[in-house]
């Protein structure tokens, strides 16, 4: 299973809410999406049999990793049926779970139970203040740091630790979060500040390249490259050289990755995506809803692969695009 460029579909990235309790300037501004935002109804939503089918259709053309998302996947209820039903398809090596934290603690235990192995957790700075800012004031630390302690207990391993930096934002923070993770066995994670979606008002200025962020802290606690876990991972690693455990950098927009990219993405009223940036995705739940077979679904779930030349992030200029899907809508 090839698109036009050569490349595999090995993932699938699951969006399973358009909504969110965060109001992260950088993906749901709260000036768009404020008390009267019309989300999706209940019924535009994949239901969890209808999910369980799209992912059991791209296992069967060669995913092997699936990550839940949002939104605020957390909110979706009764999620960890979603995750026993994903849990059981045979042929999936890696299934996890990207959330804001917010509510994971109250979640962890059931999530692990379900048949969730890791998750990831975002988390912008660990000043109060600072955090407040990067998702609308909508949460202080505590509550996320209480998430992560929940997900080490359960053994939701390795734990990633996610940071989007944003210049003159959260980037004197970097260090603070290097420190506090060093050790624990977790994998913090900085991403560079990307254009997805059209509505957080993108500026190159405010990315702080991933060369920088890994020269501030190597200052401190020096670091070396190490390879790749995969191929097409979207984290560049690096080691601590004391040993006291590794972090990542995700330059989508400095050092693109898309050459390697085996990622689609579904969102949560049953559009595939196959990038990240794209404008336009293909139905499935029409199709599905209509009483599409098993087959019927693995040939346009293929279609839409085969027919995939997306590669945004490596033609981007210093300009962005217009009319791209919103990030909050298929997960990032
Ligand atoms: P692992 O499986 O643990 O390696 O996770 P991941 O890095 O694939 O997923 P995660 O949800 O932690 O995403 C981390 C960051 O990378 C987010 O900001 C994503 O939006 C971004 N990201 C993930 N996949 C892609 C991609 O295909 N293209 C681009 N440009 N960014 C991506
Ligand atoms: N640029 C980079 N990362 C982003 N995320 C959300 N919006 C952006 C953006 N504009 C991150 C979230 C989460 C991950 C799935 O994507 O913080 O960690
Ligand atoms: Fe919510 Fe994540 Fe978007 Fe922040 S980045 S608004 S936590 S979906
Ligand atoms: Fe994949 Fe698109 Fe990201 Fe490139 S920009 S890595 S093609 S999702």
């Amino acid at each position: 299973m090839k698109d036009r460029l050569g490349r595999g579909l090995r993932d699938l990235r699951i969006s399973v809410t358009d909504r969110c309790n965060f109001r992260c300037p950088y993906c749901m501004p709260e000036e768009v999406f404020h008390g009267s935002y019309p989300f999706l109804p209940k019924a535009q939503i994949l239901t969890f049999e209808e999910v369980e089918r799209i992912a059991r259709a791209a296992v069967g053309l060669g995913v092997k990793k699936l990550r839940i998302t949002g939104g605020e996947p957390l909110l979706r209820a009764d999620l960890p049926a979603l995750v026993a039903l994903l849990a059981r398809i045979t042929g999936v090596e890696d299934l996890s779970l990207t959330t804001n934290g917010f509510l994971l603690a109250g979640y962890a235990a059931t999530l692990r139970e379900a048949g969730l192995r890791r998750v990831t957790v975002s988390l912008d700075s660990l000043d109060d203040a600072t955090f407040k800012a990067m998702n609308g004031r909508r949460s202080g630390v505590a509550p996320v740091l209480a998430g992560i302690e929940a997900a080490e207990r359960e053994g939701l391993r390795p734990l990633k630790i996610n940071c989007v930096v944003k210049r003159g934002m959260n980037d004197q923070g970097i260090l603070d979060l290097a420190r506090r993770f060093r050790g624990t066995g977790h994998i913090l994670r900085f991403i560079e500040y990307m254009d997805v979606g059209t509505l957080n008002g993108w500026r190159m200025d405010d990315v702080v390249p991933a060369k920088e962020i890994v020269a501030r802290i190597g200052a401190e606690f020096p670091v070396e490259p190490l390879d790749p876990n995969y191929a097409g991972e979207t984290a560049n690693r690096y080691r601590y050289t004391d040993g006291q455990g590794e972090i990542g950098v995700i330059a989508s927009v400095t050092q693109p990755f898309c050459g390697g990219c085996t990622r689609a993405r579904l969102s949560c009223d049953g559009q595939i995506y196959t990038c990240l940036f794209a404008s336009k995705g293909t139905d499935l739940r029409g199709p599905l809803r209509a009483g599409a077979t098993d087959a019927e679904l693995s040939d346009l779930l293929a279609g839409t692969w085969g027919a995939r030349t997306d590669r945004y992030s490596e033609e981007r200029t210093s300009q962005t695009r217009a009319g791209k899907v919103e990030m909050y809508h298929i997960g990032g």
